[in-house]
């Protein structure tokens, strides 16, 4: 079978760099390119980190620097106290001899997707903003993207708020703009991201495999560990990104459910909440694929899988 050709647009963060481990070095997956925004870190620390990721892994990949704002909101959220002030506190790094492709990332997305076949997923780990950007400033782009694989929201209660999920309430703009863009999307929330906890059992196992991926993945698990029981009371925190590149490997990994969803993006107290409408109640024509469960063993199966790839 043809490799699956995606767009990883992403905010490093430490789920997000394993995510690109997993999705680099996975025949199933054809890597294109990385895009990056502003997220966990401001855009200087999130390129920073996608490009240390990158190199210590010796990733052969594109990388373009994205947008460092929301669309439209003057108010920039960032997570320094779950990622550290780099937005990638923990591993060490050699000094980098790497650096971004020149173009910015909303026009390789909409190059890369005008040139295609309408094969290319894009899959988003961070805000929106670079996919939508790239949905409003060049409209053609829509009828050629295959899918859409977003890491954000949830049907539950949110992380940032008791309403919102961090990457939507970044820029609920933009998910805004890409959950109306009549694409195929398959939301991956906390709903299914918080089954993945990273426990300290599931450390041990992954760093017994003696690869530099394993290596990584420890050293960011141990900072992420900490933050998460510091501010959410786990042992272990959820690995949500890279449930998006799971899934593309092996579908069976979640159970999705057809319904209309919509970004709140007009009230004060529910500001960035995706509103999915599971029981159907307001009769709308669905837009979403929105995970509501995830087998964690499979899961846990393909990162180790995916950090053995680095033998
Ligand atoms: C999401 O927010 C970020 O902090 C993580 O990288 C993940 O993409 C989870 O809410
Ligand atoms: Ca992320």
């Amino acid at each position: 079978m043809e490799p699956r050709k995606i767009i990883l647009d992403c905010d490093p963060g430490h789920d997000d760099a394993i995510a690109i481990m997993l999705a680099a070095k996975n025949p199933a997956i054809d890597l294109l390119g990385i895009t990056v925004v502003a997220g966990n870190q401001t855009l200087d620390k999130t390129l920073v980190n996608t490009l240390n990721v990158c190199q210590f892994l010796d990733l052969d990949v594109p990388v373009y620097k994205g947008c460092g704002q929301p669309m439209i909101r003057d108010k920039q959220v960032i997570a320094p106290e779950i990622h550290g002030e780099s937005g990638l506190d923990g591993p060490q790094f050699e000094a980098l001899s790497r650096d971004p492709e020149s173009q910015h990332a909303v026009n390789y997305i909409i190059d890369t997707l005008l040139a295609s076949d309408g094969d290319v997923t894009v899959v988003t780990t961070g805000p929106m903003t670079n996919l939508a950007m790239a949905m409003r400033l060049c409209p053609d782009i829509l009828p050629k993207i295959h899918e859409i694989v977003l890491m954000g929201g949830c049907y539950q209660l949110g992380n940032m708020t008791p309403a919102a999920e961090f990457n939507v309430l970044a820029d609920a703009d933009a998910a805004h703009v890409v959950f109306t863009s009549g694409r195929s999307i398959t939301m991956v929330g906390l709903d299914v991201t918080r089954k993945v906890l990273c426990l300290p059992s599931i450390v041990e196992r992954m760093g017994k495999n003696q690869t530099r991926a394993a290596k990584l993945f420890v050293d960011l698990m141990m900072f992420f560990n900490k933050t998460q029981k510091q501010v959410f009371g786990w042992d272990g925190g959820p690995l949500h990104d890279p449930v998006t590149i799971a899934y593309l490997l092996d579908p069976t990994v979640l159970t999705t459910k057809s319904c209309f969803t919509q970004i709140d993006i007009r009230s004060e107290q529910s500001y960035g909440r995706t509103n999915c409408d599971l029981f159907n109640i307001f009769k709308r024509p669905p837009n979403s694929f929105v995970a509501v469960d995830i087998d964690v063993a499979k899961f846990w199966d393909i990162i180790e899988m995916g950090i053995r790839a680095y033998a």
